[in-house]
């Protein structure tokens, strides 16, 4: 095929496939047959692969996944992303609809009612129709740039089908149910860690940094909001919703209504009638259909003022106690667990709730074989709420809280002012050895993937390991060995391994598991001490005066560095070449001329490509944004940048090329 012809006929199947996902994926309705789709794609792919220049960003191809990063670059909102009040109960949208009516000075106000996607909140940034960039909520100012990812979300038009030169839009990203059973099921088969429900198992996808793993995940976006807008002039929410559902995008259906009370009978009808839905919703969203009046009673600091969530109350059941056991966990800490008999609620089957600790079992008398009220309040593991006395036979026991530990037959202690007894052999107590290498290879931590909880128990009972250290010293023999442990896994497993070396300091001293020690404190410790060599000779008083770590926690890393154990442990990871900072390391980015400041990537650069750039950049200690505010200090720009480059030139900042930047460096 010449290329002219082939540049027509790219062009011609990009429209059909593009239009066939959205009558399958959007509209429900297919029109041709999986195998008429393949034979479209393989066409397209086969062009593409003969003129790969021809390959854009809004080809079907590209929802796939193309190659996987390295970490995700940062994107300052255009607009940020508020939260929404809550309203627990009928009582409060009566109040909210009093407030709206006083401070309009009307009493005639129409409502559209949405539901609440239990999901994640995406930006989408299309510019001249095409999809420019997928940004997660972040802290509301500045998200993930996870475009490579929300590409593969297969309802998200790549290219808008009413040609809006600007539009940012705004919606949830969520898996359907159906499709987090299944995920949920080969998990389990493959000895994985299970997603606790369909948000996480979302929040986990979306922030995969391999796309061709998010793109097997089936995740669907529905959008519900657009925040800019060029080349129309919507008047209500609802011409948004509609003009969102022209351009392509699956939308709610609005409920539009000014009657307060056929509102609140429509939040309640959803709260018994959720589980109907194919994906999760956990309220609804009363929102001002008018954007005027929206604009004229405006927003607080986190949320507008002309809009309310309606939250569903918790979902309670009652089932009877079979039996309390007790789990211990990485710290030794020793929590009641109820096994229950199997009650359907909320969705899904519960036969297990958390009694926290021997206290809370005392002050609600709960004993075995007692009838409870358990609730699910949106999280994960249930909870017992109460004893049903009336259901009370007498033939309920007590239970006794074990002296000793139910794994390792250590006795229990428990500290002063904790509500935990902890299992007092942190040494070598089986359970707290599983829970601690878990919590190491997990994945805010040393992220080692192909290494679930199975794997780990594997390599502990076949004593290949006997702490986190050792996973380093593994060879790809002894992998083998284990059962359902092919050549490739050992592979994989071997190769996150290495790769885990290069995590940061934050995330080794998060992986070590030091008690009250979590993400947020692993990174002030890392910014403080710029190697664990330092952190380890910190004394106490070295700690305490750091804003974040109060007196628990400094004695905590005090008595974690204490132990010789740890030491070794340490000296040990090091000798296995794990990165554990370096003073070196600290003096550089302390001095280069990108330290502390902000610098904007656009366009094409001659020979970086835009992970190297960034890492770059990062490593000289600058902090990379996708978007160009007034707060950039620098934008490196390429060949062909866009609308980036003009916006810094209107705003007077600093636009280096890659030679500049070099020399910067070297500088
Ligand atoms: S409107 C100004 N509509 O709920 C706030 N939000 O606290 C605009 N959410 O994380 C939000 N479904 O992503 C709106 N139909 C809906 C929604 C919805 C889910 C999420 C949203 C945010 C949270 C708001």
């Amino acid at each position: 095929m010449e290329e002219q012809q082939a540049v027509k006929r790219l062009e011609a199947l990009k429209q059909e496939i593009a239009h066939h996902d959205r009558m399958y994926y959007v509209l429900d309705h297919p029109e041709i047959s999986d195998y008429q789709y393949d034979q479209l794609m393989r066409e397209l792919l086969a062009i593409e692969e003969a003129y790969p220049h021809l390959l854009t960003a809004d080809s079907p191809s590209q929802r796939v996944g193309g190659e996987a990063l390295k970490q995700f670059e940062s994107y300052t909102h255009r607009n940020p992303l508020l939260s929404l009040m809550n309203a627990y109960g009928t009582d409060d949208l009566r109040e909210f609809h009093q407030r709206i009516c006083n401070d309009l000075g009307r009493e005639e106000i129409e409502y559209v009612v949405e539901y609440k996607i239990d999901g994640l909140s995406i930006a989408l940034y299309y510019e001249n129709g095409v999809l420019q960039n997928g940004v997660t909520r972040g802290d509301g100012v500045t998200g993930e740039d996870v475009t490579a990812n929300v590409r593969t979300v297969k309802n998200i038009p790549l290219r808008l089908q009413n040609n809006l030169p600007v539009l940012e839009a705004r919606g949830e990203v969520y898996l359907p149910k159906a499709s987090f059973a299944k995920i949920n099921e080969q998990r389990e088969k493959n000895g994985e860690s299970l997603f606790a429900n369909c948000r996480n198992a979302a929040a986990g996808s979306i922030r995969q940094l391999d796309p061709k793993v998010t793109a097997q995940r089936d995740l669907r976006a529905i959008i519900y909001t657009m925040m800019h807008v060029e080349g129309a002039e919507p008047a209500t929410h609802s011409q948004c919703v509609a003009l969102l559902k022209e351009a392509g995008f699956t939308t709610m259906e609005p409920f539009i209504s000014s009657d307060i009370d056929a509102i609140c009978e429509y939040c309640v009808y959803w709260g018994e009638h959720r589980h109907d839905l194919p994906f999760d919703i956990d309220g609804m969203v009363i929102k001002i259909n008018s954007l005027a009046d929206q604009e004229t009673l405006g927003n607080r600091a986190k949320n507008p003022r002309w809009a309310i969530a309606y939250k569903f109350p918790p979902e309670q059941g009652i089932t009877r106690i079979e039996e309390i056991v007790v789990q211990v966990g990485r710290t030794g800490a020793v929590t009641p667990v109820a096994n229950l008999e199997p009650v359907f609620l909320a969705g899904s089957t519960i036969s297990r709730a958390t009694l926290h600790n021997e206290d809370f079992i005392r002050e609600k008398d709960i004993r075995i074989g007692d009838y409870v009220v358990i609730q699910k309040a949106g999280e994960v593991i249930p909870e017992v709420v109460s004893v049903v006395q009336e259901k009370r036979a007498g033939t309920e026991q007590e239970y006794v809280f074990p002296q000793v530990c139910p794994v390792c037959g250590a006795p229990l202690i428990r500290v002063e002012g904790e509500a935990a007894w902890r299992c007092s052999d942190s040494m070598t107590c089986p359970a707290q050895v599983r829970e601690g290498i878990i919590h190491f290879a997990s994945r805010d931590a040393m992220n080692i993937e192909g290494l679930g909880p199975a794997v780990i128990t594997q390599l502990l009972d076949a004593g290949l390991i006997q702490n986190a250290a050792d996973l380093y010293y593994l060879q790809k023999e002894q992998l083998l060995t284990l059962e359902r442990m092919g050549e490739k896994s050992a592979d994989n497993l071997l190769n996150s391994l290495a790769a885990s070396k290069q995590r940061t300091l934050a995330q080794v001293i998060y992986a070590l598991g030091i008690r009250l020690v979590g993400q947020n404190v692993a990174k002030v410790l890392a910014r403080r001490f710029p190697t664990m060599e330092a952190l380890q000779n910190a004394g106490y008083d070295d700690l305490v005066v750091i804003d974040e770590v109060g007196p628990k926690i400094a004695e905590s890393i005090t008595a974690y560095f204490g132990q010789q154990r740890h030491i070794a442990f340490l000296q040990k990871l090091a000798e296995a070449g794990v990165s554990l900072g370096s003073a070196e390391q600290e003096q550089k980015q302390q001095n280069t001329a990108f330290t502390g400041k902000t610098v904007v990537l656009t366009g094409t650069l001659p020979t970086l490509d835009r992970r190297e750039a960034s890492a770059l950049i990062e490593q000289a200690g600058g902090k990379v944004s996708g978007s160009v505010s007034k707060k950039t200090d620098f934008v490196l720009a390429g060949e062909s940048a866009g609308s980036k480059l003009t916006k810094a030139q209107d705003l007077g900042i600093t636009i280096i090329d890659e030679e500049t930047f070099l020399q910067m460096l070297k500088d």
